[in-house]
């Protein structure tokens, strides 16, 4: 098998958990669930969220039972996604979960194969809207096989951006206020969608123009690094620092408006390195 083929079998892989995944949260939106709290009163877990990652792994390991995967409810084992030596899936089974639980039809399914801290495949689906969002490093982004370009939008003031408020905000996020109130009076606007996921995919497709949050989990970016750079697009630390999986801030845009974004968001943090 040559590495492309490899590379597309996993992909396939990725696609048809996705897909099912998808469909079990699509048709659970509305029912009454289980709702449990996590590491926060507003960090919220479902039924849905492990059956999907359940199935996710049947998927997944019936076709490369030699690769390990880390998924967000835990399900399996753990691992270092950053120096595990061999390939991993890295998923999120179920990313908006509180919009999920509120009805709302905003949440994604994610996958991601991680070879030593770096996503090569990357699989973002929105089973709401049927948009399948898809990318191999060095083979573009696409969204349901078309290819994806980011926002062309050469300012900040001329774009829309997006951003989350952490589970912690009540407690230890209170700082990612500061860094809205910093851009929000100088851009388009700014959507808080409820979902990592999804605001990562909107910037590969130029919906967004920049997206910025803190404390995420490697289940919630993987997938959406690699489709942002995919599709010309550029990731790094809130501070303009290299991005890797553990960072604990995220900025993904277009590329053309990183370095002024990083300028706004910095502006008075005295090292650089404040964060929420
Ligand atoms: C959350 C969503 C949300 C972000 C949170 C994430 P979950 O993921 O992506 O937009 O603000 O930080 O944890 O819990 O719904 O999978
Ligand atoms: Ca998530
Ligand atoms: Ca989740």
């Amino acid at each position: 098998m040559t590495i492309d083929q490899a590379w597309t079998g996993y992909l396939d892989a990725a696609v048809a958990a996705a897909r099912q995944a998808g469909a079990v949260i699509k048709d659970g939106l509305g029912r009454a669930h289980a709702v449990e709290t996590k590491s926060s009163t507003t960090d919220l877990v479902t039924e849905v969220d492990r059956n999907s990652e359940r199935l996710i792994r049947e998927i997944l390991s019936s076709r490369y039972p030699e690769i390990p995967m880390l998924g967000e409810e835990g399900t399996g084992a753990s691992y270092d996604v950053e120096n595990e030596p061999g390939p991993l899936w890295v998923v999120d089974p179920l990313d908006g979960t509180t919009n999920f639980v509120h009805t709302l039809p905003m949440s994604c399914v994610c996958v991601a194969l991680v070879v030593r801290g770096r996503p090569e495949v990357g699989v973002i689906y929105d089973p709401y809207r049927d948009e399948l969002f898809t990318a191999i490093r060095g083979g573009g982004a696409q969204l349901n096989g078309r290819p994806l370009a980011v926002a062309p939008q050469k300012t900040v003031e001329d774009s829309l951006l997006a951003t989350g408020l952490p589970y912690d905000i009540r407690t230890a996020g209170a700082g990612s206020l500061k860094y809205f109130s910093r851009v929000a009076p100088y851009c388009r606007d700014v959507r808080a969608i409820g979902s990592a996921g999804l605001e990562l995919a909107y910037v590969a497709a130029g919906r967004f123009g920049g997206y910025w949050e803190f404390h995420l989990a490697p289940w919630d970016t993987a997938a959406g690094w690699l489709l942002v750079e995919e599709a010309g697009g550029r990731v790094t630390a809130l501070d303009g620092s290299t991005y890797h999986l553990e960072s604990s801030t995220i900025l993904a845009t277009s590329g053309f408006i990183h370095d002024e974004l990083v300028q706004m968001l910095m502006a008075g943090d005295r090292d650089g390195q404040e964060n929420a």
